[in-house]
């Protein structure tokens, strides 16, 4: 068994079910609790994806989407480089072992310090911007290092995404503009300790339309070709990372819709509907010009009153229909393998790729597994209080995102009540943080929780514990690795004392 799956109600992860673990010595909720199959299978996926490819390949993992050392040790032994941002996040690949020749020094602002440490490692380093090309320079100079660059280039491609993590527009503070290309190409000229050796872009994150990668590598391979001959060890095209993920494929309903119009798509060998399914999911058709266009062709009309039967029939004017179908688009995210056989003919095939996903290979390795402190009833929100919270899962209230959530074992509550689907009530899931933005799922169906039953936020792997506080005084959680039915603590939860040993003239501690 790989990664989260229910049985008889119960949430296993792996072979171990979470609410077990709970239980465990010095574990206390709430906690992460990755599965380390399904990152090894997440990263098979791209391999596959990378050997069919036919071209030359990289996998390297962005390190800022968590950077637990036992995660980046796995990513190691899978023969992955890392990408990273700063400094500490250097120190660490560097302590762990990773060779520098298989990393990655990204950022808009570096500090020189940081760009000491990158130059005398002879890392990959990625020059944002004509300062940061100038600092390179300068550090170079001073230290008699030769620096290995490439170019973060803004391609001016508007990725679809929310505003917060698109990262490759005009307007966007990361990379090069076309406007002050040429300034830096001619300060990399003529200072010869500069080894330009690729190109890079990274267009944004929780990208689902593979036709923007291409837009990013066509503009990549173009300047790449044109450069060539002026910068004869260019070699390397680092196409970013941003593959989303399936934040909602456990929604129940619209997997049912998925599987209807994939099994007829299947069975009927239909083209056209394939196609017009095709714009669908790559965002060249809206949902509803969608129905419209397979309503007329003769076994559009079945699937339509198929996916209709997944509705209730009282709602007449299919609202819902059209609701559901919206999640269920969602529901479909782009593989490593549609990414890599939507660009792999415009590679040339001489060039070296480097992929650096974050998301796609940790998002669904965990769940924030949490306890529910007690429920509010009112007539305007009904709301389950759990001991999870802003501080561990931020994208919700950071971005709007979507986690889904769900109880890890039976709800005695709902037992005694002899409950069935109908009897769940909508809910909004909220931490105890002292601030309204505290929330991590709204409008939730599921059933009334006891006290202390234990809840599962899905798809914590990537950009939540990376992304977690202390606000409130909050302790950060521990980390819980399940290999099968083994279970390591790749992190022990933080203690008041860990927090307060910063500060100085703490009573307790000055002594
Ligand atoms: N490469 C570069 C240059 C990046 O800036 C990023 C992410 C990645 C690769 C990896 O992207 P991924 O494959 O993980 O999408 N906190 C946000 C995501 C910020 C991503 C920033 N850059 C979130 O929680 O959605």
């Amino acid at each position: 068994n790989l990664g989260f799956q229910y049985e008889e109600d119960y949430l296993y992860c792996e072979d171990m079910r979470v609410c077990d673990l709970l239980n465990l010595k010095d574990v206390s909720s709430p906690v992460y609790v990755y599965s380390k199959k399904q990152i090894e299978a997440n990263i098979n996926k791209y391999k596959t994806a990378m050997k069919n490819s036919g071209r030359n390949i990289q996998l390297s993992y962005s390190v800022k989407a968590n950077m637990n050392p036992s995660i980046l040790e796995l990513m190691r032994n899978h023969g992955l480089f890392l990408t990273l941002v700063s400094g500490h996040e250097l120190r660490l690949a560097l302590d762990l072992g990773q060779e520098p020749g298989k990393i990655v020094f990204n950022g808009n602002g570096k500090m020189n310090w940081e760009v000491d440490l990158a130059c005398r490692s002879g890392v990959l380093l990625n020059v944002d911007s004509i300062f940061n090309m100038r600092q390179t320079i300068d550090v170079c100079k001073a230290g008699g290092y030769v620096a290995n660059v490439l170019f973060r280039i803004n391609p001016d491609i508007n990725p679809n995404v929310h505003g917060y993590v698109s990262t490759g527009q005009e307007g966007s503070k990361f990379g090069i503009s076309a406007d002050e290309l040429e300034e830096v190409l001619e300060m990399a000229t003529t200072f010869e300790k500069i080894r330009v050796v690729g190109l890079h872009c990274h267009i944004g994150s929780t990208i689902r339309e593979p036709e923007k990668f291409k837009q990013s590598t066509r503009v990549l391979v173009d300047l790449f070709n044109k450069l060539r001959s002026r910068f004869p060890d260019l070699y390397v095209l680092n196409l970013g990372g941003g593959l989303s993920i399936p934040y909602k494929s456990q929604i129940s309903l619209p997997q049912k819709c998925k599987q209807v119009v994939q099994c007829e798509i299947d069975k009927n060998d239909d083209q056209e509907i394939a196609r017009l399914y095709d714009n669908l999911l790559t965002s060249k058709l809206t949902l509803s010009t969608f129905l419209e266009a397979i309503k007329p062709l003769p076994r559009g009309k079945e699937i339509f009153l198929k996916l209709q039967e997944q509705v209730p029939s009282e709602d007449k004017n299919q609202t819902k229909l059209m609701q559901i179908l919206q999640s269920f688009k969602q529901c479909l995210v782009p593989e490593p393998n549609d990414l890599l056989s939507s660009i792999s003919d415009i590679i040339p095939p001489e060039a070296k790729v480097i992929l650096e996903p974050g998301r796609s290979l940790v998002g669904n390795s965990a769940i924030l597994l949490s306890r529910v402190l007690g429920t509010k009833l009112s007539k305007k929100k009904n709301f389950i209080v759990i001991d999870g919270a802003m501080t561990e899962v931020i994208r919700p209230c950071l971005y709007g995102a979507y986690h889904h959530v769900e109880l890890a074992e039976p709800s005695r509550a709902a037992h005694l009540q002899n409950a069935s689907d109908q009897s769940k009530l909508v809910w909004d899931v909220v931490g105890p943080v002292c601030e309204s933005a505290d929330f991590i799922g709204k409008d939730r169906l599921l059933f009334t929780p006891h006290e202390g039953c234990s809840i599962a936020v899905f798809d914590t792997g990537a950009y939540c514990s990376s992304m977690g506080s202390n606000y409130n005084m909050r302790v950060r959680p521990a980390e819980l690795l399940v290999d099968g039915e083994k279970v390591k603590v790749i992190r022990r939860s933080e203690t008041f004392e860990d927090m307060m040993k910063l500060y100085t003239n703490y009573y307790c501690f000055s002594q």
